[in-house]
């Protein structure tokens, strides 16, 4: 966003500044340095290395840049020099108004765009033949997310869902198919029993030979193309994806058949990879497979680590398949950016890959690859969360769990809801409790998966944000206004409270930044959380309706409205859905 159209506070402040700055540097390229501050809204510490530059004191640069900053005067209600140099800001509320008048006016309530990157990101990847559990929960919507922000900034974003659809375990699974016959193991798998399916398919491998034999021959036939193998790969390919959809359905998120780019569709250009490698000199042989030795890796023995790429039967492996993905990534759709939302536990299988496709030049700068990492959904024993059975949780079972928690919930809070609207709004309630469970914690890390806390409408929950959204329209349906009717109202910012919602509310943009610099989403959390906790601030000490100047019930409904549409602005960008009463 350029900072002419800018309504972010700090960005516009910035700007005035470091014209300042670099006048009486008599240079371009200076940091003024903005950073939060207690004693103001804003502290520009840029004097003390300028003055080191120019060998002058801190102080006096400090006071020469307040000299040059005739463009603060609009925006600052004060400006001291304190301390050995820095300069305290505090921004003017007839500033704030404006810009929040501004924001009201714009459609992406403030959210500027970027200049357009082509970003394909990598995200769900379930296995055919096996169930979507409770491990795909965070690369769905944590990558649903980012496909969200992404785009709205205004980047092209090619969503691909890498699903395991090929590899020895098909020859097995085919076999078990024609066994149990095509039509009894199509209703067999579209109930949804995969899990059941793969389950007895290798039961059965690992009892008896004459199986594993087939099972080894029907592979060979897959992979050399033969046309009926291939219809039942196809049959089996189908019915998982039927219901990886229902899934994405139920969920709400972006996925659909179209996005589907799955280990197989890299099939050709496997032998393309280790040829290329090889032109390249970077192949090796380590115990019989063809290796590249990417440097800085070693194993447990302090032993170089190499990346197989075909092992000795000729076979190629996830690696191989990986390569191929970055190269059609980069030369096929011409991609800058590749992202991968993937989790910890391929971090070295990803960095290998990545480092050998920058040492064979197919990932070059400006291009980038970066895996987006997250840890583990752990249950209350803080081990990786299981169903009673103990297999992992079925995904279907915890979003029906979800919603009919919810749908309690709901009852309880507001019984006057007609079932419909409930069962409406439990929906959204349910899904946007686990979504933003899993996108609210710092990815890297793991999470204990809690019910109770998750649904709660106290504490950084999605239950608190949508019932701040949902009291606001509520707010504005009691008194019989329309939101529409408060947005070219210039807010008034006279207490404390109404003052720093008004900066909660400009800072969104820098928050939707800061996420999406560090694909985050759980900076667009905290930064939610904090807006939500200060708007209930400005309403306990704020009145609304009651204030008896008709000026004064206007403005803090416009608050009120800029509040509801950044918090569903914000909610949509994690994909969780915001109902207008709960
Ligand atoms: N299907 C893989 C798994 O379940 C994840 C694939 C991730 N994407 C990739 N390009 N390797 O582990």
């Amino acid at each position: 966003m350029s900072s002419q159209t800018s309504t972010d506070p700090l960005l516009i402040l910035s700007s005035a500044l470091q014209t300042a700055f670099e006048a009486v540097a008599g240079r371009t390229g200076v940091d003024p340095v903005i950073r939060s501050s207690d004693r103001a809204d804003a502290q520009a510490n840029g004097a003390l290395g300028l003055a080191k530059e120019l060998g002058q004191n801190p102080r006096q640069v400090a006071e020469a840049v307040l000299a040059e900053c005739a463009g603060l005067a609009g925006i600052c209600s004060s400006v001291e020099v304190a301390g050995p140099g820095f300069l305290n800001l505090v921004f003017s509320n007839d500033f704030l108004s404006r810009l929040l008048n501004e924001v009201a006016s714009d459609p992406r309530v403030g959210i500027g765009t970027v200049p357009s990157k082509r970003v394909v990101i990598d995200y769900s990847a379930p296995n055919v033949a096996k169930e979507m559990h409770v491990g795909h929960l965070r690369t769905t919507v944590i990558g649903d997310s980012l496909v969200r922000m992404l785009s709205f900034v205004g980047h092209e974003v090619i969503r691909e869902n890498h699903i395991g659809d090929w590899g020895t375990p098909f020859g097995m699974l085919i076999e078990h198919l024609l066994d149990l016959g095509e039509t009894q193991a199509a209703d067999h798998l579209s109930l949804g029993d995969l899990d059941g399916f793969y389950k007895q398919a290798r039961t059965k491998f690992d009892a008896d030979e004459t199986f594993q034999d087939r099972a080894r021959s029907r592979v060979v036939l897959l992979q050399s193309g033969d046309a009926e193998t291939r219809r039942l790969w196809n049959l089996l390919v189908n019915l998982s994806t039927h219901h990886f959809n229902a899934v994405y359905k139920l969920l709400g998120v972006l996925l659909t058949d179209d996005d589907l780019m799955g280990e197989s569709a890299y099939n050709d250009l496997l032998p393309q990879v280790v040829n290329r490698l090889d032109k390249l000199g970077l192949l090796q042989q380590s115990a019989g497979a063809d290796v590249v030795f990417p440097p800085g890796y070693t194993n447990r023995e302090g032993e170089p680590l190499p990346l197989i790429v075909q092992k000795g039967q000729g076979g190629f492996n996830y690696a191989t398949s990986d390569l191929a993905c970055v190269i059609d990534r980069v030369e096929r759709l011409q991609a800058d950016l590749l992202l991968y939302v993937v989790g910890s536990p391929q971090a070295q299988h990803l960095a290998m890959v990545f480092d050998v496709a920058r040492m064979a030049g197919w990932l070059v700068e400006p291009n980038e690859a970066v895996h987006v990492a997250f840890g583990n959904v752990l249950g209350s024993d803080r081990k990786i969360m299981k169903s009673r059975s103990g297999d992992p949780l079925k995904f279907i079972d915890l979003i029906e769990e979800a919603v009919s928690r919810a749908d309690a919930a709901i009852a309880a809070k507001n019984p006057d809801l007609s079932e419909t609207e409930r069962h409406e709004i439990a929906r959204m309630v349910g899904i946007g409790s686990v979504k933003y469970a899993d996108l609210s914690t710092d990815r890297v890390r793991d999470y204990v998966f809690d019910w109770e806390r998750m649904l709660s409408f106290d504490g950084n929950t999605a239950p608190y944000l949508q019932y701040a959204h949902a009291r606001i329209c509520s707010i504005f349906r009691r008194a019989d206004i329309s939101r529409v009717s408060v947005r070219d109202v210039v807010p008034t910012l006279v207490e404390p409270q109404e003052r720093e919602l008004a900066l909660a509310l400009l800072a969104f943009n820098a928050a939707v930044v800061d996420t999406i610099d560090k694909y985050s989403p759980h900076r667009l959390c905290t930064y939610l959380y904090d807006l939500a906790t200060t708007f209930t601030a400005f309403y306990e000490h704020c009145p609304v309706l009651k204030d008896g100047y008709e000026s004064t019930r206007q403005s803090r409904l416009a608050l009120c409205d800029l509040t509801a549409r950044v918090l569903n602005q914000g909610l949509a960008l994690l994909g969780i859905e915001t109902p207008e009463q709960m």
